[in-house]
């Protein structure tokens, strides 16, 4: 298998607010890299206390058919380390150090197919749908897309220019409703005022008379957000498997949730397999090498690898982004955090290595 690691060029930059810059990069040569809208990059930067290097991801905003162009967004979080040191230093011809791009919250265009796609997001969550939105006007022809967009004002839309000329060129192929939270001038046909929240949801699903549930929900926000359009779902009776979605933040209570829900298969009958929080030697298969190791109660599976300078793959070290998803072929691995995984992923036995504990002495995981 090819490096992971890839080093990139920074070849434009796009100032989407004042806040957002869009980051455009290519490999050496020009050299395509297989991407699927909706994956994100791992940018890897000298920016921590003596130089560490931080990952952090950032969702491909670009589409495959951008190739060989790869471009992500990143909004500044204020106070955080790297998005800031991203948008004060970024310079064109500037290389940046990257993984290949990864991630399962993905959208797979098909020229045959006719259906309609509900993308709901807010501030930087735009930037997956946007590769999703564009990938399905080019390449599915018989589909409808309807965006729906929170943001705090007119001002602080990422890609208003762009969605407003997507819009205008689609043939009614796609509809973008903005909502804003704090709007600065008058509101407008498909603008909206307050929170995008579940009764806001509910009533633009029905103005644009979406068939809940036969539509594709893909939702990309802030917690609060994707509860509500949850709950919004869950009324209208969408079925789970038609809601996709992806968190850039870990919520705050989600390690209780993934407390009470140990995953994996195998049988705990030795003694100290009690469910107790000790030393215990785990076995990771990842690319044709078998790594056995010791993973102490302080740490997670990832930590405790990457304290022995294995190689794992990751990138958020949150649970959230799914780079250091494995499946657990034995034992049982108690997560921190799940909102990564679907309920489907959990119980076929997926776990994720950044926020994952052995809880029996016969962990076996397979990394893709
Ligand atoms: C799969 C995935 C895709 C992502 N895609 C994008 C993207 O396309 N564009 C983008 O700008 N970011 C994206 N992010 C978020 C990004 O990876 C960083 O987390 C973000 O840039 C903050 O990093 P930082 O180093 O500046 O902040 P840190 O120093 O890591 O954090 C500082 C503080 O800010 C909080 N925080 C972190 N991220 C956010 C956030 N997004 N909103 C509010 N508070 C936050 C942290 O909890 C912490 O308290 C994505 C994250 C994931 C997991
Ligand atoms: S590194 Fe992102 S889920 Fe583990």
């Amino acid at each position: 298998m090819s490096s992971p690691y890839l080093t990139l060029t920074v070849v434009a930059l796009t100032q989407e607010t004042t806040d957002a810059v869009t980051i455009h990069l290519e490999a050496p040569g020009r050299q395509p890299i297989a991407s699927a809208p909706g994956q994100f990059l791992t940018l890897i930067l000298p920016c921590g206390p003596g130089g560490k290097k931080e990952r952090r991801a950032y969702s491909l905003s670009s589409t495959p058919s951008e190739a060989p162009r790869l471009s992500v967004t990143v909004k500044r979080v204020v106070g955080g380390l790297v998005s800031n040191y991203l948008l004060d230093t970024v310079r064109v011809g500037q290389q940046l150090e990257a993984m290949a791009p990864l991630g399962n919250f993905t959208f797979s265009p098909n020229s045959g197919t006719a259906r309609s796609l509900v993308l709901v997001g807010a501030g930087s969550g735009i930037t997956p749908l946007m590769s999703m939105l564009k990938a399905a006007l080019r390449d599915e022809p018989r589909s409808q897309v309807l965006l729906v967009y929170g943001n705090r004002n007119e001002e602080s839309v990422i890609f208003r220019e762009q969605l407003r000329q997507l819009e205008a060129q689609s043939g009614g192929r796609l509809q973008v409703e903005h909502i804003y939270s704090q709007p600065t001038g008058p509101v407008a046909a498909h603008q909206h005022v307050g929170r995008l929240n579940r009764t806001m949801l509910l009533r633009i699903l029905e103005q644009r008379q979406v068939p809940p549930a036969q539509a594709e929900y893909y939702l990309c926000g802030p917690e609060g957000m994707m509860a509500e359009a949850r709950s919004a779902l869950e009324l209208l009776g969408v079925p789970e498997s038609r809601i996709r979605r992806e968190s850039f933040v870990a919520a705050a209570d989600s390690q209780e949730t993934a407390a009470a829900q140990p995953t994996g298969h195998g049988d705990v009958s030795d003694a100290d397999d009690d469910g107790q929080l000790v030393t215990r030697t785990v076995t990771v298969n990842y690319e044709g090498t078998e790594y056995q190791f010791e993973v102490q109660p302080s740490q997670t599976i990832l930590e405790a690898a990457l304290d022995l300078d294995i190689d794992l793959p990751y990138s958020c070290q949150a649970g959230l982004c799914t780079a250091c998803r494995g499946k657990c072929l034995s034992g049982k691995v108690h997560l921190d955090e799940r909102e990564g995984l679907s309920d489907a992923e959990m119980k076929q036995g997926y776990v994720l290595v950044c926020v994952g504990h052995p809880m029996t002495r016969d962990v076996v995981i397979e990394i893709d």
